[in-house]
Order: C-alpha cells, then sequence, then structure tokens
C-alpha cells in the first residue's frame, strides 16, 4: 500500500526530530572522559535556543507562571516611604488593560480588588496582572453590602471569589475588600483574608474628573496610607501616571498593599538553589513574621465597633 502525502512529512519530521536527539549525546571523547556534570534544564533550553517551561508559560500568561524580570521590584516599605496604590471594581477590560499599561511603562505595583462575577471572559487580563506583579486580590462575588447578609452567604461570596481568583491566575488573594467598605469587625465573616479598607479616598467615582482624582490622591498621600481608586472610570485611569509621577517627586514610592504590609515574598538578591516546593524562604518567612506582629491598619470609626461605608469601595 502507497504511502499517503501525510505519512510521508510525519517520517520526515520524526527523522528530523532523531537527528536532534542524537545531536544532544555527548561526543565519544567525552564519554570516556567520564560523565561530568549535566547541564541544567535552562542552561540546554538556552544553549538550543529554546525558551524553557517557565518561560513558555510566562508569555502565555498561564496560571502560576513566574513574574518576568520585567515585573517591577518589590521593595523594601520598611525602608522607603511607600503608598499603596489600589483599584476597585475590575476587571473592565476597555479601562483596566490601558491602566496595566500605565503601570507598566511606570514600572509601578498596585493592587486590584476584583469582582468574582466579572473574572469570566477577562481571564487574560487577570493573568496580565500575575505576570506583571500585580496583587490580585477579593472585592466579594458581586459586591454586596456585607453587613446586610447572614454569615454563611457572605463567606459564600468571598470564597467563590477566592476560588476564582485562584484558578485564574495561580495566586491566592490575601485581603479581601468590603463593597461600600461596610464591615463589622470580629463580626462580618473573613473567610480567611483579611480585611483592607483605605486611607485615601479619591472619590473617583463621584468626580469622575482626572484632575480632582489627581488632587485628592497626592493630597492625602503620606507614608503608610492605602489610596482608593476604581479602575472601571476612564478618567481615574487617565489620573494614574500623574499620580505616580506626583508620588515619586515627594519621595513616595507607589506600591501594592502586599508590599505596603511587607507580606510579599522577596526574590532572592543572588541565584541560589531552586526552593523545595511547599516551603517558604527565610525571607518569606521573616515578611510573615512581621505581618503577624503588625496588625491591620483600620480608618477611625464614627460608632464603636462599626465601620461606616465612606465611599463607593
Ligand atoms: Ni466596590
Amino acid at each position: 500500500m502507497a504511502k499517503s502525502p501525510f505519512s510521508r512529512a510525519l517520517r520526515t519530521v520524526v527523522a528530523a526530530g532523531a537527528t536532534a536527539m542524537i545531536t544532544l549525546l555527548p561526543a565519544p571523547a567525552a564519554a570516556q572522559a567520564g560523565p561530568g556534570p549535566l547541564p541544567s534544564p535552562g542552561r540546554l533550553s538556552a544553549d538550543l535556543g529554546v525558551p524553557t517551561v517557565d518561560r513558555l508559560a510566562a508569555d502565555l500568561g498561564l496560571p502560576g507562571a513566574p513574574a518576568p524580570a520585567s515585573a517591577p521590584r518589590r521593595p523594601d516599605c520598611g525602608v522607603e516611604r511607600c503608598v499603596a496604590l489600589t483599584f476597585d471594581d475590575g476587571p473592565e477590560r476597555a479601562t483596566t488593560m490601558p491602566l496595566l499599561d500605565t503601570l507598566e511603562r511606570k514600572n509601578a505595583r498596585a493592587s486590584f480588588f476584583v469582582i468574582g462575577r466579572k473574572i469570566a471572559g477577562n481571564e487574560d487580563v487577570l493573568r496580565r496582572m500575575t505576570r506583571l506583579g500585580m496583587d490580585v486580590e477579593n472585592h466579594t462575588w458581586d459586591h454586596p453590602d456585607l453587613r446586610r447578609l447572614p454569615a454563611d452567604a457572605v463567606t459564600a461570596q468571598i470564597r467563590r471569589t477566592t476560588d476564582a481568583i485562584t484558578r485564574t491566575t495561580g495566586v491566592a488573594p490575601r485581603y479581601v475588600r468590603p463593597p461600600y467598605g461596610s464591615w463589622t469587625p470580629g463580626v462580618t465573616p473573613t473567610a480567611g483574608l483579611e480585611p483592607a479598607l483605605w486611607e485615601v479616598d479619591t472619590r473617583d467615582w463621584e468626580s469622575l474628573d482626572t484632575a480632582r482624582v489627581v488632587r485628592a490622591a497626592l493630597a492625602g498621600a503620606r507614608p503608610g496610607a492605602v489610596i482608593l481608586m476604581h479602575d472601571v472610570h476612564p478618567s481615574t485611569v487617565a489620573a494614574v501616571p500623574a499620580i505616580i509621577d506626583g508620588l515619586r517627586e515627594r519621595g513616595l514610592t507607589p506600591v501594592s498593599l502586599r508590599d505596603l504590609r511587607g507580606v510579599a515574598p522577596r526574590p532572592a538578591a543572588a541565584p541560589g538553589p531552586a526552593p523545595l516546593p511547599g516551603v517558604p524562604s527565610p525571607e518569606a518567612l521573616s515578611a510573615e513574621m512581621r505581618a503577624a506582629a503588625t496588625p491591620p491598619r483600620l480608618p477611625e470609626v464614627d460608632l464603636p465597633g462599626v465601620l461606616l461605608p465612606t465611599g463607593s469601595a
């Protein structure tokens, strides 16, 4: 039976592959001299001009892909004067993507408090956040007033969103921001996350005015402050370049909330042995211990034990 053109092509490809494999085998002289150290997969990959699995995963934005070298470095907020940029209510492709362009261009990091039900169809937006070194956090499934819900419904709102974020990005959220800042400490469930409010409310949803958003953000910015904005308004997205520049002119470093609270594991300073899976690095452990010793900051409240809504977070 005659071979089809397809099977001839297949044989050619297999033969080419076999030739490539043979060229990887040590030359006879090298074999006589002893096995010698094996090249690392990364080295082998570089020699062959083939991207590593990690590199491919990062390029494709797959969950769990490592942050590329282009991601902003994690600052040391024990030394630098840090201000956290936080954006709520996305992802919204039309506005969130241009904002990510700005953050990438400015080499700045921020935290995104996303609404769970908006993730479907925007998975690539979330993966781009993670790839650029942004932190993706929890803003509930569909933005209810949590103080009006029974405890089990609150837990379901947070858990469902945590699962969607983790499934999409490969990184679990650490913080939950209650919609409208509506939260009763010690009563409202957190489903294992830390509550995250803010110090500076730009009220960007109200003014929808770029110049006002810039002024509000810079007027309230001081070391340790968390700035609240919403990545669903073009007027806010347009304000971010001037906010980042203005903070830096004031000697402040725009960071994510994890950076600010010192809970982000820092990359090792020098190349060392690969970390064992599931074993935290000494840096991560010390950051965790510092975080445990520092209670989360909460804004002042008008009623004892109750945080009142102060914006459209
Ligand atoms: Ni909100």
